[in-house]
């Protein structure tokens, strides 16, 4: 099977277009030389639509896809497998794309369709499992926030069932949970797009749902991300509305207004919903923190903070390019830094780069402590890597190359590392000119470097969205 021929969609065009197959392929070729302390599988998530759809399509919509390389004494084996969900499992079992987009015209006929398919059995909102991924207590679980996470066998990446840790998980759950690198708990939030409904529970280190409470939102709005300290976790309440009474009215579903302020939560780990003491701040949105850490009376937050959102973002195709670019330049995040002191209630504000960047993670064995460096993505040329020194307050960046393009880069620490940034920074890279895709391999301390290796896919991995690193002693088998 081939890839279905160019769309007029940008997201369905070039390397956001998805792939057919299914691809196992082993001793890949290495240009470079891999670490051979490097044990682990690099596991990429992603859109990748498994049928044209059935009418208009967003990048934020299409099937989950994983994309994953095994390293393993300085060789390297790739696959890329779909997240079987029970929307992927309907329409694979009807032929066709059963689900509308958001971006559909919400009428009589597409309310019929969905009420149609719900009685042949599909549920009424597809979740995708298309955004990110997280290891914990021994399982990977692929993350979409509109609902529960779907347990991910390695190295086969064969999809194993949804994750509903027992039947505990009541509600949606975010793309961005937090592990506690010292209590191995994992933090996360829920969040509903029909009403102002944010649920927030902890899971211990066993996979147990111990704690939830809900947490007191005002607006429907999308909150994609928060942040951990090991005393509290921080909500980021931004302005990016959702209105099904809008969508009804023909307008966009998502809309940015920045009119109506923008607010940040700090609730002690374990505290109720009411406990939580909230911090006005200038109005923004934010799609991914980088960390957060306490300091005397403060809770410090880092992340990508944009003051602009581009209104076509969110509407058909049409629109969705007009600049040329997919999201449009109007879309202008940079890291930037919140003070919040818990003692007085003042919040202090600043940007911290002026480099349009997303997709920031940093090494996730210190998050929640004071952590020197940063790593994201250049967010409009997507050609370039930044590392933020945020004691000397600078950044180096990675070039991928001309006309080469890539992803977030993922932190993988060198086993037994003492230095915060001794490790390696692994991302996809598609080369448009040459028209391959490759995993690269940086070495974070020597940043600016050609990268130590590049290991050749014998597939295209598209476009996608957010990684993780499964280490070697998760893995079996291999
Ligand atoms: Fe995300």
């Amino acid at each position: 099977m081939s890839d279905p021929p160019a769309a007029a969609n940008p997201f369905l065009r070039g390397n956001f277009a998805p792939v057919c197959e299914e691809v196992t392929a082993d001793d890949l070729t290495v240009v470079g030389e891999l670490p051979p302390e490097l044990d682990g599988m690099f596991v990429r998530n992603g859109p990748n639509p498994q049928f044209p759809p059935v009418k208009h399509y967003h990048v934020f919509e299409g099937d989950g896809m994983l994309h994953g390389v095994r390293v393993s004494d300085g060789r390297a084996s790739y696959r890329n497998r779909y997240v079987r969900t029970a929307g992927w499992k309907a329409e694979r079992a009807a032929g066709k794309a059963l689900y509308p987009s958001f971006l559909d015209p919400l009428n009589v006929n597409a309310l019929l369709r969905v009420l149609r398919n719900f009685v042949k059995g599909a549920l009424l909102i597809k979740n995708t499992a298309n955004t990110a991924l997280v290891c914990h207590d021994g399982r990977l679980l692929a993350l979409w926030e509109g609902g529960e996470p779907h347990e991910v066998r390695v190295p086969d990446l064969e999809t194993v069932c949804a994750h509903t840790f027992g039947g505990r998980l009541k509600n949606q759950f975010t793309a961005h949970p937090k592990v506690d690198p010292a209590t191995g708990e994992m933090l996360f939030f829920g969040n509903s797009l029909f009403r102002p409904s944010v649920r927030y529970g902890v899971v211990n280190k066993q996979g147990e749902v111990v704690h939830t409470t809900a947490i007191d939102v005002t607006r429907t709005a999308v909150m994609h991300d928060f942040a951990i300290t090991p005393r509290h976790t921080i909500f980021v309440d931004t302005p990016l509305t959702v209105s099904v009474r809008r969508m009804l009215r023909g307008q966009p579903l998502l809309k940015f207004e920045p009119e109506l302020g923008a607010r940040l939560g700090v609730l002690p780990r374990y505290g109720e919903g009411r406990e939580i003491k909230w911090f006005e701040v200038s109005p923004c949105y934010v799609f991914h923190t980088l960390n957060a850490y306490e300091e005397d009376d403060d809770v410090v937050l880092l992340a990508c903070r944009t003051e602009g959102f581009p209104e076509a973002f969110f509407m058909p195709p049409d629109a969705q390019a007009g600049d040329g670019t997919p999201i449009g330049r109007e879309f202008a995040p940079v890291m930037y830094q919140w003070r919040l002191n818990m003692k007085t209630g003042a919040a202090r504000e600043e940007a911290l780069d002026d480099a349009p960047a997303d997709f920031p993670r940093a090494n996730e064995g210190v998050l929640g402590s004071r952590t020197r460096y940063g790593y994201a993505l250049n967010i409009q040329g997507v050609n370039e890597l930044f590392k933020y020194d945020l004691e000397r307050g600078r950044s180096d960046r990675h070039g991928f190359g001309k006309g080469r393009f890539g992803g977030e880069a993922v932190f993988v620490p060198r086993p037994g590392a003492g230095a915060e940034d001794d490790g390696w920074l692994l991302t996809y890279v598609r080369d448009e000119g040459e028209g391959t895709s490759e995993l690269i391999v940086i070495e974070a301390r020597d940043f600016g470097a050609p990268p130590l290796a590049r290991v050749l896919i014998p597939a295209r991995v598209p476009y996608g969205f957010h990684g993780a690193w499964v280490p070697g002693e998760m893995l079996s088998g291999v």
